[in-house]
C-alpha cells in the first residue's frame, strides 16, 4: 500500500526525492547528529585511507528516515570512491548479485538498502564475495560440472536495515562495522530544520523551526517534509515568514500532535485501548485493525510510540502504558494491569 502519511518516513512521492536529494549533506561534517556513529565512521575512513585497502563491509541498522542512504552516500564521498545503491527486494536472483558484483571498480561502494530482504541463494553468493572478494561459479552439469572461483575487484558492502534482527547470522558476522542510528533529539532538529530551510531559502524563526522539531518524531526525512508543509501555510495563510504560532496553526490543521503523533498513530493507541483493554495484543491482530501490514506496524510506527512510552512490547503482545491513556485524556489503566504485565520493569520483546 502506498504511504501518503504527511509523517511516514518513507518516501512518499516525487517532491520528497527532490528535497532528499538537495537537503542531503555530502560531507560527515555537515552531517548532524549521531555523532558517535559519526566519529567511529571518521576513523574507520581515515584508517582505510592510511592503509590504502578498502573499507571494511558497514551495516547501518535503525528505523527509517534517519539517514543510512546518507551517512553511505557520504562514506563513499570521503573515500572519494563511486556507490552503486539497489535494494534487497531488487536483487532477485544469484545472477543479479553477479552482475553487479562483477561491475564494480576497485574500492566502489556497494549499498543495498533493506538488505534484510535479500533471498537466501542471493545470500549465498555474497558470503565469500564479502569475505574473498569472489564468487563462485559452477561451470557445467552433473557429475562433470566445477566451481570456479571468480575474483572481485575490492568493494565496501555497506548494508542498510531497519530490522537488524531478521538477519541471518552468517551475513551479519560477515560485516566488520556495526552501526545503529538512533532517533535525534530536538536541537539536532532544529539545526537540520534550519540548515534546510537556509538552502530552500525560507524565512523561518528560531521558534517556528523549533515547532517543527519537536513535531518531527525525531526524524530528519520528517522534519523536512514538514517544512515544506508548513512553508505552504506561511504563504498561502501568512506573511511568508514562519514563526512559532504560524508553525502550530500549520501542524494543527495538518492533525500532527505535540509529540509528533498523527491520525494513525492516534487510531493504533484507541484501538489497543479501546478493542483491547489496553492489550496484549499480538502485532498481526493490531495491525489488521488499523488497516496496516503487520511489518508497517513495527518498522514505522511502533519504534517511535515505544521511544516515547506509550506502548510496550511485552512476550504476550503490545500493550498501552499509562502514558497513553494520558496522551489520549482517557481514565487510567486499572492498577492490576501494570502489575499483572510488569509494565515498570524491562520486559523482554515478543519475538516476532
Ligand atoms: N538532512 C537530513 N538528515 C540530515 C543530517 N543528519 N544532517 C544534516 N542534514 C540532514
Amino acid at each position: 500500500m502506498r504511504d501518503e502519511r504527511l509523517i511516514s518516513p518513507h518516501y512518499i512521492g516525487a517532491e520528497d526525492h527532490q528535497e532528499n536529494t538537495s537537503l542531503r549533506p555530502l560531507r560527515l561534517v555537515d552531517y548532524i547528529g549521531q555523532s558517535k556513529v559519526k566519529q567511529n565512521i571518521q576513523v574507520f575512513i581515515e584508517a582505510a585511507r592510511g592503509r590504502g585497502e578498502s573499507l571494511d563491509h558497514i551495516l547501518l541498522s535503525g528505523p527509517p528516515g534517519l539517514g543510512k542512504t546518507t551517512l553511505a552516500t557520504i562514506i563513499a564521498n570521503e573515500l572519494g570512491k563511486p556507490i552503486r545503491k539497489t535494494s534487497g527486494p531488487a536483487i532477485e536472483r544469484p545472477g543479479d548479485l553477479a552482475a553487479i558484483l562483477t561491475n564494480l571498480e576497485p574500492g566502489e561502494i556497494l549499498f543495498i538498502d533493506e538488505i534484510h530482504r535479500l533471498n537466501r541463494t542471493v545470500e549465498e553468493v555474497m558470503y565469500p564475495a564479502m569475505e574473498d572478494y569472489c564468487i563462485d561459479i559452477v561451470i557445467g552439469k552433473g557429475p562433470g560440472a566445477r566451481t570456479l572461483c571468480l575474483e572481485l575487484p575490492p568493494f565496501t558492502l555497506i548494508g542498510a536495515t531497519t530490522r537488524p534482527g531478521l538477519l541471518s547470522s552468517p551475513l551479519r558476522d560477515r560485516f566488520g562495522i556495526n552501526c545503529r542510528l538512533d532517533f535525534y533529539n530536538e536541537m539536532e532538529l532544529l539545526m537540520i530544520i534550519e540548515r534546510a530551510a537556509a538552502i530552500m531559502g525560507l524565512c523561518i524563526d528560531k521558534e517556528g523551526a523549533r515547532e517543527i522539531a519537536r513535531r518531527a518524531r525525531g526524524t530528519p526525512r520528517i522534519a523536512n517534509r514538514l517544512l515544506r508543509r508548513v512553508w505552504d501555510f506561511a504563504l498561502v495563510k501568512g506573511d511568508g515568514v514562519i514563526t512559532a504560532g504560524l508553525a502550530r496553526m500549520a501542524l494543527n490543521s495538518l492533525e500532527i500532535d505535540e509529540c509528533g503523533l498523527d491520525h494513525v498513530d492516534r487510531m493504533i493507541l484507541e484501538a489497543l485501548i479501546n478493542k483491547f483493554g489496553g492489550g496484549p495484543v499480538g502485532l498481526e491482530t493490531l495491525a489488521a485493525v488499523v488497516s496496516e501490514e503487520g511489518d508497517t506496524l513495527s518498522d514505522v510506527y511502533e519504534p517511535y510510540l515505544i521511544k516515547l512510552g506509550l506502548i510496550q512490547k511485552t512476550p504476550r503482545g503490545r500493550v498501552a502504558t499509562e502514558h497513553a491513556y494520558k496522551h489520549l485524556g482517557y481514565p487510567l489503566a486499572p492498577a492490576w494491569k501494570s502489575e499483572l504485565f510488569n509494565l515498570d520493569d524491562t520486559a523482554p520483546e515478543e519475538s516476532e
